[in-house]
């Protein structure tokens, strides 16, 4: 794979300084200082002989944008630094790039096991297509049910933490080491956490793959996937789940992710932080019958989390309200918070999931999983946080007080 010409920053760099330069330095040609756009499908190999070395991977460099692009290789590269892996493949979206692991690493007889819920994309992935090719699904509630249900068949282990959208902290470390006692691949969705607060690969994750389209973007202007891992899993996942599947990231998506990612500290503290606050505030309101948030001392996975994300909880927070009216009304009643699915954005978003994301899992999985018809999920944006407060109180009052 092709490499930037020169890297600014070294390894050794902090986050926040491979935040900004990570994966690009100035172009050497025009002295560029932001990693241009490279519109272009296809590169000139100038010779057949160059032609038949590039395609025979006897030599590197760029030949056609479905295989790599300068443009998304910066935000790979990127991606990569902050996750601490070897390398990174980009796809066109979260569930090109959960396909793209599914198609690459699993064949018929294989197993697959994950401790749901997890995004309702990736279950109806996982449960909806992976069965009609041989594949067996298992559901485990927690790690001790992982244990049971692993075997020298399972190939993945798949995790999310916290979870989408009951916001349940998996222990990855502890899960790792179940996978890979029976010789599994762990895959990590880290939308949620980001590598600001949680790097699974740290934790014994093998492959790390992301929603891009959520904070890593952090503008809402986006939808895109990536996965990170060592070197030979990404080679694998480059030939087969991206050359022969074609879930391809473009030049100009790869741009606005690279301007996204350089403030990805800052917008993390800022969701944090106003998350926390959020749910300081609103716990102990009477319309609100639970509240899920692992900032709070007695969530269940608090401890976990603090260990796990970097002292820190993320910017998602959701309630339950007791029932879909309660929660349809309280939504209704936002006026800062957009009615719209997604979450990572600068600006704060509300959604139902059991009515939207979730949906498809049908009413017996979603209730197994925690996902009660009175869950609302908000993600907490960057705006003041008094003011966001100050909404959902309104809208709590206005609509989340049951009838
Ligand atoms: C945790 C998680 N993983 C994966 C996805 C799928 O990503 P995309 O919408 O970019 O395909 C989502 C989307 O909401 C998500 O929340």
């Amino acid at each position: 794979m092709s490499k930037q010409p020169e890297q600014a920053v070294s390894t050794g760099a902090a986050f926040a300084t491979r935040a900004v330069h990570a994966g690009h330095a100035p172009d050497p040609q025009t002295g560029a200082h932001v990693q241009p756009i490279y519109a272009t499908s296809t590169f000139s190999y100038g010779t057949a002989e160059r032609g038949a070395r590039l395609f025979a991977g006897e030599e590197s460099g760029y030949f056609y944008s479905r295989l790599s692009n300068p443009t998304v290789r910066a935000f790979e590269e990127k991606v990569a630094s902050l996750e601490g892996a070897a390398d990174a493949v980009a796809f066109g979206s979260g569930m090109g790039a959960a396909s793209a692991i599914a198609l690459t690493f699993l064949k018929s007889g294989d197993e697959v096991a994950f401790m749901g819920p997890l995004y309702g994309g990736t279950e109806g992935l996982l449960r909806g297509i992976l069965g009609r090719f041989g594949v067996t699904v298992h559901d485990a509630a927690d790690l001790n049910d992982l244990k049971r249900v692993v075997n020298e068949k399972t190939r993945l282990v798949w995790l999310e933490s916290p979870t989408n959208p009951t916001l349940r902290v998996v222990d990855l470390n502890a899960a790792a080491d179940i996978a890979h006692a029976v010789g599994a691949l762990v895959v990590v969705d880290n939308t949620f956490s980001t590598p600001y607060l949680t790097r699974p690969l740290e934790l014994g994750a093998d492959l790390v793959m992301h929603s891009a389209t959520k904070y890593l973007s952090g503008h809402g202007d986006v939808i895109a996937g990536v996965v990170a891992a060592n070197a030979d899993l990404s080679a694998e996942l480059r030939l087969h789940g991206l050359r022969h599947v074609g879930s391809v990231l473009g030049p100009f998506e790869a741009h606005l992710l690279l301007r996204g990612m350089k403030t990805l500290p800052l917008r993390m503290e800022a969701h944090c932080a106003g998350a926390h606050a959020l749910a300081e505030v609103v716990k102990d309101h009477p319309a609100v019958q639970a509240i899920h948030y692992p900032g709070l001392p007695q969530h269940p996975g608090h401890d976990l989390a603090a260990r796990q994300m970097n002292g820190k909880f993320g910017g998602l927070v959701s309630l339950d309200l007791g029932t879909q009216e309660a929660a349809w009304r309280f939504l209704n009643a936002l006026k800062l918070f957009t009615q719209a699915v997604s979450l990572g954005d600068v600006e704060s978003l509300s959604s139902h999931p059991a009515s939207t994301t979730h949906q498809l899992l049908g009413e017996e999985t979603l209730a197994r999983q925690g996902v009660t018809p009175g869950l609302v999920r908000l993600s907490v944006g960057i705006e003041d946080a008094a003011d966001l407060i100050g909404d959902v109180r309104q809208a709590l009052e206005a609509g989340g007080r049951p009838h």
